[in-house]
């Protein structure tokens, strides 16, 4: 028995939906334990496609336990929308199948209007958000002002947590030339909703403790990249809350000994979305091809992710952040074709060698990647199911890519397809 979290090891979309799946299959209960509807998983399951935001990937697998932590911030209209979605795709999902920790904060729309007013400002506060209130809901939580899915079930409390949010939110909104808020309009708006989200309420810490008791495999489902961490990502063009993989404790209320295995998930490149340092972008045909080959578009919101070379100095910083014990390489068949490839091994800063990036914005902005050139390969790897499937100067660069993060490869995925996957480590065995 193993309980293993899976985290994106650069800055999100490394593709973790397919893996989640892959590993949900053999998990009891699967959960989810930071962001929220910022997050987009995209799942083939005998040929459905499952657009998932809030809801963790179990939902699609019968049979399964699916849990939204504390650490989540939820939206719970968006919530009740995606689950009518995935209902009418012949999905069951039931209080027996959903739970939601009963301390989740919720995530209430002038969350999402003040993250949009924000981001419209002006540039130097621009963020490249998603727009969809989780930097300004995180913010109400550690600020002790954010209304919590238990305090739905009672009126008074729900008038109570309200106003206390409104104290600070209508200051904020005047500076900001925005109207008051509607109050009463919002209390009819949570009223409207409260019985559908309470019935998945739950004490999750409880639960997921008494799973670990009974030996039940739980899968805890990362969303976001290492690099958006809140405190080790690149701050401040991160997201809200902490992605590493000690927040897979926190963030449903387990010890950190229920960890048994993190799975990094890391692209065979790099991709961004938002603004921010990237080292090792490309703003030229190579990019532009990267881009194209990897369909590098957001499920979230469309836009177009920017790309660049495999960065193996801040994988390695990943996996050590996240204590990562073995990867998952994807979209390797992205490369199939190119001459030659790039990879950075780390920075030049001021003429001195860096085996890191630096935190000060002045000295990310300073850094120069320095490459290593390796040979590519021009056939093709898509559907590979094992290393005899591969080109030779395919695994060298796999191989490669191993000794420089100082971390093993566990799993390559060569396509969407859930076996088209070399499995080197099973992350669940004993
Ligand atoms: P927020 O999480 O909406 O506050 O956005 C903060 C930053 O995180 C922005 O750069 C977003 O593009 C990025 N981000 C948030 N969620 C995801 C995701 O699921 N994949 C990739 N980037 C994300």
């Amino acid at each position: 028995m193993a309980n293993v979290v899976v985290v994106g090891a650069q800055w999100g979309d490394e593709g973790k939906g397919k893996i989640v799946d892959w590993l949900s299959e053999r998990a009891d209960v699967i959960a989810r334990f930071q962001g929220g509807h910022n997050a987009g998983h995209t799942l083939v399951v005998d040929g459905e496609v499952y657009k998932l935001h809030a809801l963790p990937s179990g939902v699609v697998r019968g049979g399964k336990l699916s849990v939204i932590g504390n650490g989540v911030v939820l939206d719970p209209w968006h919530l009740i929308k995606e689950i009518e979605t995935i209902r009418a795709q012949g999905v069951s999902i039931t209080p027996e199948t959903l739970m939601i920790a009963e301390n989740t904060p919720l995530i209430l729309p002038f969350h999402g209007e003040l993250d949009r007013a924000r981001e419209n400002q002006n540039s130097v506060a621009k963020i490249g958000t998603t727009g969809r209130g989780i930097g300004p809901c995180y913010e109400d939580k550690v600020g002790r002002r954010v209304i919590r899915v238990a305090d739905l079930a009672d009126a008074a409390t729900l008038e109570l947590r309200l106003d206390r949010a409104l104290v600070h939110h209508d200051a904020l909104r005047r500076g900001l030339g925005l109207e008051p808020i509607k109050r009463d309009e919002v209390l009819a708006q949570l009223r409207e909703i409260s019985a559908e989200i309470l019935q998945y309420a739950a004490p999750v810490w409880k639960v997921l403790n008494e799973k670990r008791k009974a030996g039940k495999r739980i899968l805890f489902e990362g969303a976001q990249g290492a690099l958006l961490d809140i405190d080790f990502g690149t701050y401040p063009f991160v997201t809200s809350s902490n992605v590493i993989a000690g927040q897979a404790a926190t963030g449903v209320g387990v010890g950190p000994g229920a960890i048994d295995f993190v799975l990094g998930i890391v692209k065979a490149y790099t991709t961004r979305v938002g603004e921010g340092p990237f080292p090792t972008e490309l703003d030229d045909a190579d990019g532009q091809r990267l881009g194209e080959r990897g369909h590098e578009f957001g499920t979230t919101t469309g836009r177009k992710r920017r790309c660049g070379w495999f960065d193996a100095c801040l994988v390695r910083q990943t996996c050590a952040t996240s204590g990562v014990s073995g990867i998952s390489l994807t979209k390797l068949d992205v490369l199939d074709g190119f001459e030659t490839l790039k990879i950075c091994v780390g920075y030049e800063l001021d003429g001195k060698s860096l085996d890191y990036l630096p935190t000060a914005a002045d000295e990310q902005a300073r850094c120069t990647p320095v490459y290593e050139e390796i040979e590519g390969w021009s056939e093709s790897t898509e559907g590979a199911r094992s290393w005899a499937d591969l080109p030779a100067q395919a695994i060298k660069y796999v191989r490669r890519i191993e000794e420089l993060i100082e971390c093993p490869v566990a799993l390559v995925s060569t396509s969407p397809e859930r076996e088209d996957t070399i499995l080197v480590t099973d992350p669940f065995s004993d």
